[in-house]
């Protein structure tokens, strides 16, 4: 039966400060491949992704750079939805925080908030960091190499002293720590013990305005006050589903997906917000590891940042959407390498996957004119087959999925990629050809249905790949989904008049240019 609960995912959003790299891809990716499940799985989503403009990073950028904050995040706005659009990034919307809808969406949870009697005036004397938009405790820091003060994060960190207005985050305390300890809130669970930490030791009511700049979403009633950018960056999630107006059925977010640095916000202050303003909080937080470049962090100072689109460009997106899901066990810190890449993508996407699909099709359009083979009663090996795909497609994959086990879903497809390959070894097609055709037959229409129910479970991470060979397999739109494929679709594809041309291969074999070899 279709699963008809909504499912509502979100990315953390951008600074636009700069161009999009790898670590905002692989996040984007991530999600994607999370949104493109569910909808496979018959759930109705929502996905949401964009940039947050506001705060004193994007001031200070622009006014490096001579231009007007809101000119510097149009240009750079635009290069983060491109990303998304080339590599096939599902989102329902791409919201830019200084939209007008999300100005009001912000300015009424930030009402409903002084309703609840939890903001006061006083006076911010304490460390901020401008890099992380965070404000740190003194006990926080650490020391740089040059005996600089740094954020935990590693960041510089200023002095700041000025009205403000506070959110009573004290509050909260018992209510946070509850909602911390109950499982799934928080994942992976070796996130969890830092915050309950965090809370432990005590909370301080947090600043939520500035009055140094006016770059941000005014506070309603306070002359010369802006929101803090968090406030407004967190309220992104209910700006996109109609806040304050009716927002249907979409409230609490099934998951929130960010980077491990940005978890306090996440599953400290943002639950604290919604807890005042009344509002249900998100019913999962995930933190991703992050993505290093041959085991290194990349950073301006070392040159080795990667343009991501640049990398799908010489390997191809759905390549790197494999490879991205299939090496990093998600939730842990991973490494990529040009080399790594083109290994997982020739090895497994063009020789396990793509040559099976070119083999059987190939054979079916040189063999029998391109007309689908028929069924003649099927053997021990070929209901062992469907039963280890159709495992595979209905418990392994999607239990994966689920868990958010993206590596582990793609192992129990590649698995049964392989059970694929071994059979049609051990039936070797083309010698039945000579000697019992009949059954030739059969063993391409085990693999034309197996091969099928693969191309449909593995979609989420490569759709135009997926989708390029369902199509040459003639599989219609609306089968392609875990249910559908496993009907009995086959046999009248297979009677009526659908004729295989000659298929095209689906992953050119790569090749590492001469500077990366
Ligand atoms: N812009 C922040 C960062 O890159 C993330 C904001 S996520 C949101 O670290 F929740 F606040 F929207």
């Amino acid at each position: 039966m279709a699963e008809t609960t909504p499912f509502y995912i979100t990315t953390a959003i951008s600074y636009p400060n700069g161009r999009p790299h790898i670590g905002h891809a692989y996040e984007a990716i991530a999600a994607d491949v999370i949104a493109r499940f569910q909808r496979l799985s018959g759930r109705r989503v929502r996905f949401q992704t964009g940039t947050d403009e506001h705060g004193l990073k994007m001031a200070r950028k622009a006014e490096e750079q001579g231009r007007t904050p809101s000119d510097l995040a149009d240009e750079m706005s635009g290069y983060f939805r491109e990303m998304c659009d080339a590599l096939n990034v599902s989102y329902d919307r791409f919201i830019r925080t200084s939209e007008p809808d999300h100005h009001r969406a912000s300015q009424a949870i930030w009402q409903a908030m002084e309703a609840a009697g939890d903001l006061y005036l006083d006076r911010y004397e304490g460390w901020y960091s401008v890099r992380d938009e965070a404000y740190y405790d003194a006990s926080e820091l650490v020391e740089g190499e040059g005996g600089e003060k740094l954020s935990p994060q590693g960041t510089p960190v200023e002095w700041t002293v000025e009205e403000s207005w506070f959110f009573r985050l004290s509050k909260y305390q018992d209510q946070l720590l509850e909602l911390l300890k109950s499982p799934g809130f928080l994942e992976p669970a070796s996130r969890r013990n830092e915050m309950i930490a965090f809370v432990e030791q005590g909370l301080r009511d947090l600043s939520v305005s500035r009055t140094s700049f006016d770059w941000g979403v005014k506070v309603p009633g306070s002359e010369g006050h802006v929101m803090y950018v968090w406030v407004d960056a967190l309220t992104n999630y209910l700006t996109g589903l109609g806040y304050p107006d009716d927002m249907g059925d979409m409230w609490p977010a099934s998951l929130h997906l960010i980077g491990k640095d940005i978890v306090r916000f996440h599953t400290i202050y943002w639950p604290a917000f919604l807890m005042s303003a009344n509002l249900p909080v998100p019913q999962k937080v995930f933190g991703h590891g992050f993505l290093l470049n041959r085991g290194q962090k990349e950073s301006k100072s070392l040159g080795n940042v990667t343009d991501p689109l640049e990398l799908a460009e010489r390997f191809g997106v759905d390549a790197l959407r494999y490879f991205l899901m299939r090496e990093v066990a998600f939730g842990q810190d991973g490494s990529y390498s040009p080399e790594a890449i083109v290994q997982r993508a020739n090895g497994e996407l063009g020789n396990a996957f793509g040559n099976l699909a070119q083999r059987t099709l190939g054979f079916i359009a040189k063999n029998l004119d391109g007309y689908l083979p028929a069924i003649r009663g099927h053997d021990a090996a070929d209901t062992a087959l469907f039963e280890s795909v159709d495992r595979a497609i209905t418990t392994e994959i999607p239990q994966a999925f689920e868990n958010l086990a993206l590596q582990q879903a793609v192992e129990a497809w590649l698995q049964a990629v392989f059970a694929c390959n071994a059979y049609i070894d051990a039936q070797a097609p083309w010698t039945l050809r000579k000697t019992d055709p009949e059954r030739m037959e059969t063993v391409l229409a085990t693999l034309y249905i197996c091969i099928a129910q693969l191309a449909v479970a593995i979609s989420p991470v490569i759709p135009a790949s997926s989708a390029k060979l369902l199509d040459m397999l003639g599989v219609p739109e609306e089968l392609r989904n875990l249910e559908g494929i496993r009907s009995h679709w086959y046999s009248p594809l297979a009677e009526s008049d659908y004729q295989i041309i000659a298929p095209t291969p689906l992953f050119p074999r790569r090749e590492l240019p001469a500077e990366d070899a």
